[in-house]
């Protein structure tokens, strides 16, 4: 059996997870402030100082937005960092306009401007908001929150509902941001992978629960690169949604894998004795990390709750035949070890070499970065099927904006809705999606110094 140790420290910081604060709704005219802006917080041990960082509200994570479904979301974004920004709602079904993707649904909100977000949220579920502008450097110091739309009905009994956020830091031997967000070796490899984990922004995330507690746990992947393999001790339960769509029928708690902005509901009961602790395990190679403690110091009940049942599902619209839906493939090249000569670069063709020495070092379709036509043309209502294949020697994290998609398995059946699919070296992952959500939307890696390198196109549905 695998020893659990704590990364590095073992520092025991009690309370003080995220500063999470419930958004006001009060007063019809006057809408909430999110701030992006520098700050400081406290992510390594306390004999290191603060690390300086960028958040939302200057906070790490920023302040978890909360609403109910079918309600909308009003933010007033200003943007207060040396820097242009722009907020992505990572997951919501969101009209385009409201997407946040710089350069595509909006200009970028330049240093000291603001800009109006306001979109209903159609599902229930766990998503988050990032930048979409220079989002490898601006997601690597710090930006990025929970947005965690409530059920309308048929939310699950739980004694504690906990978002966790899960990051990784590349911090310096004074605990502060490494620079070097352009560092080719790391776009051309496995992009920016750090060394300290965080969760909530804190390297010793703790909190004290009663044996047998239910929790509902929603685990969010908010790294650069980094892919979490986790696993849970001390407390049994079940998966319930994935990148915050609910599963059919929840499957029994294993381990767990979560790409960069992946997402997991999962429904624990703690089951450690009095006096042990239950945690949450990553897994690097062959050592586990506890980077989430939940000490037992009393009992909440003296047996299990019984099983939970799925969470309501969503209004997705049903996939229509896909033997006779529209099929594109998109070949994915580059990076090291990937073979890869050139590709177009804005409008010609480009030696590696070249293309490097400008930052790009992946393609789509032979083709780095967005370019002036789209992957494809959908029609609104179609059913659409796209065959991804890895032509490369990475893993890497597909994100498709304004939709969720499902896999299509090679016995043709078909897997749960999600919005980013891991896809290993060599593998090719087909997808499917009601194309229902008119406008420009990006379909790109999540691994931000892959979609930064070239790793990036766009879908109009019309
Ligand atoms: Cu989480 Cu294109 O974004
Ligand atoms: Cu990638």
């Amino acid at each position: 059996m695998t020893r659990i140790t704590r990364r590095q420290f073992h520092t025991s910081m009690l309370g003080a997870a995220a500063a999470a604060t419930l958004p006001s709704f009060a007063g019809a005219n006057t809408t909430p402030v999110l701030r992006a802006r520098e700050g400081r917080a406290r992510l390594a041990p306390s004999e290191y100082p603060e690390t300086e960082i960028w958040g939302y509200d200057g906070t790490v994570p920023g302040p978890v937005l909360r609403a109910r479904q079918s309600e909308r979301i009003s933010r007033r974004f200003q943007n207060d960092l040396p820097q242009a920004s722009s907020v992505h709602w990572h997951g919501i079904r969101i009209e385009n306009g409201m997407d946040g993707v710089a350069g595509l649904t909006q200009a970028p909100v330049e240093p000291g401007e603001e800009f109006l977000y306001d979109f209903a949220l159609p599902d229930a579920g766990t998503f988050w908001y990032h930048p979409h502008n220079r989002t490898y450097e601006q997601m690597a110091r710090g930006l990025y929150g929970a947005l965690i739309v409530d059920e309308k009905t048929g939310a699950p009994e739980v004694d504690f509902d906990e978002v966790l956020l899960l990051d990784d830091w590349r911090l310096t031997d004074d605990a502060q941001i490494a620079e070097g967000f352009g560092n080719m070796h790391d776009w051309a490899h496995a992009g920016r992978i750090g060394n300290w984990i965080t969760v909530n922004g804190d390297g010793g995330w703790s909190r004290e629960v009663p044996k047998h507690t239910r929790m509902r746990l929603r685990l969010v992947n908010t790294a650069n690169a980094r892919i979490f393999t986790l696993e849970a001790r001390g407390m049994e339960g079940w998966v319930v949604a994935l990148d915050g769509m609910p599963l059919v029928t929840p499957q029994p708690l294993g381990e767990l894998t979560l790409a960069p902005a992946q997402r997991a509901d999962v429904i624990v009961d703690v089951v450690a004795d009095e006096g042990e602790e239950a945690f949450l395990v990553s897994f690097e190679r062959d050592d586990g990390y506890a980077i989430a403690a939940f000490p037992v110091a009393s009992t909440a009940r003296q047996v299990r709750l019984s099983a939970p049942d799925a969470l309501p599902p969503n209004p997705v619209p049903t996939l229509g035949p896909l033997e006779t839906a529209e099929r594109t493939e998109l070949r994915m090249e580059g990076g090291a070890m990937g073979g890869m000569r050139g590709a177009m670069m804005n409008g010609r063709m480009m030696g590696m070499r070249d293309m490097a020495a400008e930052g790009k070092v992946w393609a789509f379709n032979g083709m780095a970065d967005m370019g002036e036509t789209p992957l494809l043309e959908a029609a609104l209502g179609d059913t659409v099927r796209i065959a991804m294949i890895n032509d490369t020697a990475w893993p890497h994290g597909m994100h498709l904006h304004g939709h969720h998609f499902r896999q299509i398995r090679a016995d043709g059946t078909v897997g749960p809705l999600r919005d980013t699919v891991l896809m290993n070296r060599g593998e090719t992952v087909e997808i499917a999606f009601v194309a229902d959500n008119p406008g420009d939307w990006l379909l790109h890696c999540h691994m931000l110094e892959h979609s930064a390198g070239g790793m990036m196109t766009w879908l109009r549905v019309a």
